[in-house]
């Protein structure tokens, strides 16, 4: 009987521990695979975005417009921050950002492929959201490799500077299974559109990019292999 009794605490008590297990796999903190390595002391700072300001809303959205030729002008840092926190900045004590996020899950990571952007190296950067900073991922002008990697599109090498919009899906789908990645897809769209629209508001010119090999691009700007690249975006003054 006790024998009985024991078997039988002993299966209910795994089955709790598995529901547990279980329950918080699905609704614990969101584990993110380090976008890069650890945040260092190499980080760059950006200026601080401007709140307020910029053209009207009606106005970005009517001069918005795909722009694929780009004149030789240098980015400043001011813009690279700025067209960064639109995408992804953030704008809430609770981490809320600029573009909506299913569950505030936050599946995006944005990185910046600098060629022609005044006071910084041309390279890889991760964009850091909480910091508001550049982490260093990958020396050198890699613009033409980028290019290539999208199917020989022109503008990805000649825009200044080349914004890559990353997701790692399982930050969303562990919640809400397949229907996450719907939701992955239809939040690029916002942080894109939102580098469309601060685009605008500086004078800028981008495109959003969708043909492109992503594993290709993995490998070019470092990526973890849990990271697809969904968007590309070369930014830089419109050529005349
Ligand atoms: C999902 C998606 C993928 C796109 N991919 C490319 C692309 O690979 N190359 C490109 O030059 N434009 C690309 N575009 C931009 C479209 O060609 C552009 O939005 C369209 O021609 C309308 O022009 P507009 O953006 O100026 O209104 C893409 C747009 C979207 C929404």
């Amino acid at each position: 009987m006790n024998y009985i009794k024991i078997a039988a605490i002993t299966v209910l008590a795994v089955v709790v521990l598995l529901l547990g297990a279980l329950a918080w796999m699905r609704f614990g903190p969101v584990r993110r695979s380090a976008p890069v390595e650890a945040e260092t002391n190499t980080s760059i700072s950006l200026p601080e975005p401007d709140r307020t300001d910029g053209l009207p809303l009606n106005a970005a959205l009517e001069a918005r417009r795909s722009i694929r030729d780009f004149d030789e002008v240098a980015l400043t840092l001011e813009e690279i921050g700025q067209l960064l926190w639109a995408a992804q900045g953030i704008t809430d004590p609770r981490g809320f950002r600029t573009a909506p996020s299913a569950g505030a899950l936050f599946p995006l990571e944005v990185y910046l492929v600098a060629g022609n952007v005044e006071d910084l190296a041309a390279g890889v950067y991760h964009y850091d959201p909480s910091a508001h900073a550049l982490t260093p991922i990958v020396e050198g002008d890699v613009r033409s490799a980028l290019a290539a990697a999208s199917l020989g599109q022109s503008s990805v090498a000649d825009g200044a500077a080349v914004f890559v919009l990353a997701a790692e899906y399982e930050r969303t789908t562990r919640r809400y299974g397949g229907r996450g990645e719907i939701y992955v897809h239809i939040e690029v769209g916002h942080a894109g559109q939102n580098i469309y629209l601060q685009a605008a508001s500086l004078e800028l010119g981008t495109v959003a990019i969708g043909a492109f090999e992503p594993d290709r691009i993995n490998e070019l700007l470092g990526l973890p292999e849990a990271f697809v690249p969904l968007y590309v975006m070369p930014v830089g003054h419109p050529a005349n």
